[in-house]
């Protein structure tokens, strides 16, 4: 009898690790459903660069569509540079538009990047015009910053940032440019997903 449920046990641990084994070989893969944000075609994760793909931000966005950088007061800096040399060109320095829209409130052309989810997948696949795929120029875990920085250049009620979770929603201000903040900064630290983390 004993003998029965160990080799149970042992059958189910082996099963384990060849599924495991298994969903590691394919690499990034996600739980949850990531499309265009204009077409609705389901987005490739294979044409995003090998680097950043397996961070911890990484695996835990495409196992919740949860991004853990938002308000991460380490990471900041790093969102903030990236955002600096990459979007706000086209968007302006805070987000407040230019060329393209304020990402700053809560008005979105598509509705669907009030969610972390729907943001990534405008960032990663693009959306009209001069809004192109990102996945060519910043690899998935920078696209997490990225949109960690537009989360924090939020500047209208608190109460519509539902990226946040309670606690963070209960602690955020909203962003006001003439006011002090977090200056970018080049490095990426390892807790943002840097060389060793
Ligand atoms: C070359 C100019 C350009 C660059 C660079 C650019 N964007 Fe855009 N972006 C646009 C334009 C134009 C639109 C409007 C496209 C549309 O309506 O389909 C847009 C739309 C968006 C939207 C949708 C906004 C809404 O209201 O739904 C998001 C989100 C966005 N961009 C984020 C970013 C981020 C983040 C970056 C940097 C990684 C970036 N963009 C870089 C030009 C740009």
């Amino acid at each position: 009898m004993t003998k029965t449920i160990l080799t149970r046990k042992a059958a189910a641990l082996l099963l384990a690790g060849v599924l495991g084994a298994g969903a590691a070989g394919l690499g990034a893969r996600a739980a949850i459903m990531l499309t265009n944000t204009v077409t609705g075609q389901p987005l490739d994760l294979a044409e995003a660069p090998e680097e950043g793909r397996d961070t911890k931000a990484v695996k835990t966005f495409l196992e919740t569509g949860r991004n853990i950088y938002n308000e991460d007061p380490v990471c900041l800096p790093k969102a903030h540079e990236l955002f600096l040399s990459m979007c706000s060109g086209c968007h302006g320095h805070y987000a407040e538009g230019k060329i393209g829209p304020g990402l700053n409130d809560s008005y979105w052309t598509y509705p669907k990047n009030e969610t972390d989810q729907g943001l990534f997948e405008t960032i990663f696949g693009g959306a009209n015009g001069q809004m192109g795929p990102m996945y060519g120029a910043l690899n998935m875990n920078e696209m997490l910053l990225v949109m960690s920085w537009v989360r924090h250049l939020y500047k209208d009620d608190p109460k519509g940032a539902v990226w946040l979770n309670d606690s963070q929603r209960a602690a955020f201000t909203p962003f006001d440019a003439n006011a002090k903040h977090i200056e970018p900064a080049e490095e990426l630290p390892e807790a943002c997903g840097g060389p060793a983390g």
